[in-house]
């Protein structure tokens, strides 16, 4: 008797389901039947191995893959060699990203060669592109599943679908206004978690290709994200991330009127959680309401993650960002004068279509007035099917290169020079592991989510404590624990 018929033995089929998380509970419970027939044969469990490209949104994804996988009776391998379930969620941000997934598509196919059975899948952004799917479909034809950003909750039930069949499965959804939630996750760290707010984004910077892979702006509700978070603290989290493309415009969809400072302002209220984190701000939508729901509170951190992308105002224009080089700087100076010892990092993309070295030369002058505390910098990606991609004037690499290496240095100066503030004073730190170099210390980050690394023992993680923070590296510090007065 195949699988199939056999789980119709034990289970008859037909059901009706109250709601979409029933509907996936059943497919999880019919591929935990499929997955322990497997196991048996094999006489050992099937493991899975996941790899994450891109943001923390992908991220906190991928939790929820395992969280699913581990629910169905796999469990988490130690190497994609030897697998037997191996799932790449991918991210489309910038061409390199894309690039590094077919590298690695590449060395994948030849192991499937010699282990058939082992089942491959792909997600994430990447996977919302048609043209990718072509590619996939021409030049790797032996992935099993793929799906999109919309559709990851109906990963069980695809997995099902592959099981039942020899045929591969593609399943992506051009759009969505579903939100499901409440399916398993399996958390990273036991201390710490991200909480989706928002899914999509509707701000079309022109460069971005995230509007069209993650589709317009959806809000939870608050009373969804606040059971969320409340669940999460019971369960021994003390730090949330609140996640979302664009936070500052949270609950703009929604029916109920609530706005992101009001949102945060009721999961300060949740007992048990002591940080509060979020990501990504837009400078456009960041009110005087929220820099003062972050002076006042007591668990919101000292950071500020405030993408500036250009400091040319002529370049800002045509990146869609609706502010000015001075709107951004101003803004920047008061959240600096309201909100004491406060970090605020960026992103800055160098070499979008007709940047000049001019242009350049005025964004080094921003990094040097607002003297961020450190930045991630970008060569600019073409993407397809963005206005930018199409705009004269792409800039050539070489310019480009020498562009983004003026950039690196200022942000550097100013990094270090932000953190060298920081340097003798004594600071909370959330430990969060034992450090991959150096096994006599532990990781963790401070309310400015810098990290620090000092002596400790994993008896540590978890906890907040105070360190003396010694020596300031640049981007990290080497501390010391305090045991009492310093
Ligand atoms: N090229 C380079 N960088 C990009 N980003 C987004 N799109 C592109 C692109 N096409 C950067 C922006 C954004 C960060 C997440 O990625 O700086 O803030
Ligand atoms: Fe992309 Fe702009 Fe949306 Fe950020 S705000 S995800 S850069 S379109």
């Amino acid at each position: 008797m195949k699988e199939h018929d056999q789980w119709k033995s034990v289970y008859p089929e037909g059901e009706i389901f109250e709601d979409e998380i029933e509907r996936q509970y059943y497919f999880m419970k019919k591929a935990a039947f499929y997955i322990e027939k497997k196991a048996e044969e094999k006489k050992r469990p099937l493991t899975f191995f996941v790899t994450t490209f891109g943001c923390q949104m992908n991220a906190k994804d991928s939790e929820k893959l395992k969280g699913i996988l581990e629910k169905v009776g796999y469990v988490e391998g130690e190497s994609e060699d030897e697998a037997d379930f191996v799932i790449y969620n991918t991210c489309t941000v910038r061409d390199n990203a894309n690039q590094r997934v077919y590298g690695r598509l590449g060395s994948l196919g030849s192991k499937k060669k010699k282990n058939p059975q082992k089942l491959i899948a792909l997600c994430g952004c990447m996977m919302q592109e048609s043209s990718v799917i072509e590619k996939i479909k021409k030049s790797y034809g032996f992935v099993d599943i793929i799906f999109g950003t919309h559709n990851l909750f109906k990963f069980a039930e695809l997995l099902c679908k592959r099981l039942e069949s020899t045929e591969r499965v593609i399943e992506i959804w051009k759009e969505t206004d579903k939100i499901v939630e409440e399916l398993p996750s399996e958390r990273t760290y036991s201390f710490k978690s991200g909480i989706n707010i928002m899914y999509g984004c509707n701000n079309f910077c022109s460069y971005c290709i995230v509007p069209y892979v993650r589709g317009r702006e959806r809000s939870r509700s608050p009373e969804d994200i606040i059971k969320e978070t409340r669940k999460l603290a019971e369960d021994g989290v003390i730090e949330v991330m609140l996640l979302g493309q664009n936070v500052n415009s949270y609950g703009r969809n929604l029916t109920e009127s609530v706005n992101f400072s009001q949102l945060l302002k009721m999961v300060e209220e949740v007992d048990g959680i002591e940080r509060i984190r979020f990501m990504t701000s837009h400078p456009k939508d960041l009110s005087e309401e929220i820099i003062k729901v972050m002076k006042h509170s007591k668990k919101i951190c000292r950071h500020l993650h405030l993408p500036l992308q250009s400091g040319s105002t002529r370049i800002l224009k045509a990146m869609n960002r609706k502010y000015t080089k001075e709107e951004y700087v101003s803004l920047a100076k008061k959240i600096r004068e309201e909100i004491e010892d406060i970090s605020i990092t960026t992103d800055i993309i160098v070499g979008f279509p007709g940047e000049t070295m001019e242009d350049v030369k005025e964004t080094v002058k921003v990094i040097e007035e607002v003297e961020f505390d450190g930045a991630f910098t970008f060569l600019y990606s073409k993407r397809t099917g963005t206005p930018a991609a199409s705009m004269e004037e792409q800039v050539s690499k070489e310019v480009m290169k020498e562009g983004f290496s003026y950039v690196l240095d200022a942000v550097q100066k100013t990094a270090k020079k932000r953190a060298s503030l920081r340097e003798g004073k004594v600071m909370d730190v959330l430990v969060e592991e034992i450090n991959g170099q150096d096994s006599s210390l532990v990781s963790g980050r401070l309310s400015n989510n810098m990290m620090v690394h000092f002596p400790g023992g994993k008896e540590l993680i978890g906890k907040i404590v105070p360190v003396y923070l010694k020596e300031s590296k640049g981007f990290y510090f080497l501390g010391e624990k305090c045991e009492g007065n310093h």
